[in-house]
């Protein structure tokens, strides 16, 4: 009897996880290489010196291991970046929400004076002049002039692109491989604690806007959702942010406040949840969030 029980109850896990595998997008091909070359290409900035890339790294699980962000000229940003990886899924981009898909989000860096700092005109006079992209857009687009919204799409496609399949936990939940005996305990405490209720779905986030400080008030808030919606009620929300790659990531929250994995899980223990976790409590959170770790972008590993 008891075999049988122990045979079922996993089963019924599975069905009713609140954390779902990875999925792949379907995108353009050709134009998503070509969204590649402009990801990475210096020169569409006001001083050629700042890509997409610059702030979203590969290296760092396309975040940017910096608090904030350097652009043009070198000047200084006032928020963390965020990974490019997965943001796909996320159901409005950056941390307040302000644009509602990748399309609308490309303007925010393009035109940003610490970012990149061209207006639509610019974009279009550097890579009309550039017989590279002349020849590559006029293949794709069937169009002799290249615009700015031309640019905008072959960059959301490569975005399409950008997810991180495989990860071990994804793999779990599909039933192919199991987790450590710290590795579920961990999972099994992000939900008995309540990390669940906000860090759920196929991005453990990315789908809800939250506050920071929910049981004891946080000091810092830069880039809120009250910047978009002047109400009161929205001072210190953000979009919650997805917790795949997390590892990679740091450092952690939308002003960068600590660049360590366990510190970012007690303060959220402790600032959205009122809790102070053991220490072998905190690592087996942690064991759990390296299991969110997937492989690089198909599209990265072909003619860079
Ligand atoms: C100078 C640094 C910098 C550059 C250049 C830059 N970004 Fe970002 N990116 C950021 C920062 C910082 C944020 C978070 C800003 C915020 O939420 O207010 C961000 C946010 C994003 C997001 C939102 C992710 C999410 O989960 O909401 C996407 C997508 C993105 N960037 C893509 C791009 C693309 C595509 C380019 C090139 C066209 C680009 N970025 C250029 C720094 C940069
Ligand atoms: C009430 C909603 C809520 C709960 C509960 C919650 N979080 Fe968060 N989490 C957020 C929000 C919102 C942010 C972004 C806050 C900020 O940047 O200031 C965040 C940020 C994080 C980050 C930083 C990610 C990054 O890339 O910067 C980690 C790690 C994290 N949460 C893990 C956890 C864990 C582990 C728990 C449970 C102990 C938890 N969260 C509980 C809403 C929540």
């Amino acid at each position: 009897m008891k075999k049988i029980i122990l045979f079922f109850i996993p089963l019924f896990i599975f069905a009713s996880e609140p954390i779902t595998p990875i999925y792949k997008v379907p995108y353009d091909k050709q134009k998503a290489e070509l969204g590649k070359k402009l990801f990475f290409d210096p020169s569409i900035s006001e001083d050629g010196t700042v890509s997409c890339a610059s702030c979203h790294d590969l290296r760092y699980g396309s975040s940017d291991p910096r608090a904030v962000s350097v652009g043009v000229h070198v000047k200084l940003g006032r928020i963390q970046s965020e990974p490019v990886y997965n943001a796909v899924f996320n159901f409005r981009q950056f941390w307040n929400g302000r644009a509602r898909n990748l399309y609308e989000q490309i303007d925010g860096p393009t035109h940003n004076p610490v970012e990149m700092g061209l207006n639509s005109k610019r974009v279009e006079k550097i890579l009309n002049d550039n017989s590279f992209y002349k020849k590559e857009f006029t293949k794709i687009y069937h169009k002799n002039y290249i615009t700015y919204e031309m640019f905008k799409d072959a960059i959301v496609e490569f975005e399409k692109a950008m997810v991180t399949p495989n990860c071990k936990f994804d793999k779990y939940l599909e039933g192919k491989v199991n987790l450590t005996k710290k590795e579920k305990n961990g999972y099994l405490l992000f939900k008995k604690f309540g990390c669940i209720t906000c860090h759920n779905g196929v991005n453990i986030g990315g789908n809800s806007f939250q506050k920071i400080g929910v049981v004891y008030p946080a000091s810092n808030r830069v880039g809120d959702r009250y910047e978009v919606t002047k109400n009161p009620e929205d001072k210190f929300v953000y979009k919650v942010p997805s917790l795949r790659n997390v590892e990679l990531t740091a450092p952690y929250f939308h002003n960068g406040i600590t660049y360590n994995l366990n510190e970012a899980v007690e303060l959220m223990a402790y600032y959205n949840l009122g809790l102070k976790p053991k220490k072998e409590e905190i690592d087996a959170i942690v064991a759990f969030l390296k299991t969110l770790t997937g492989k690089s972008p198909k599209i990265l590993k072909a003619n860079k």
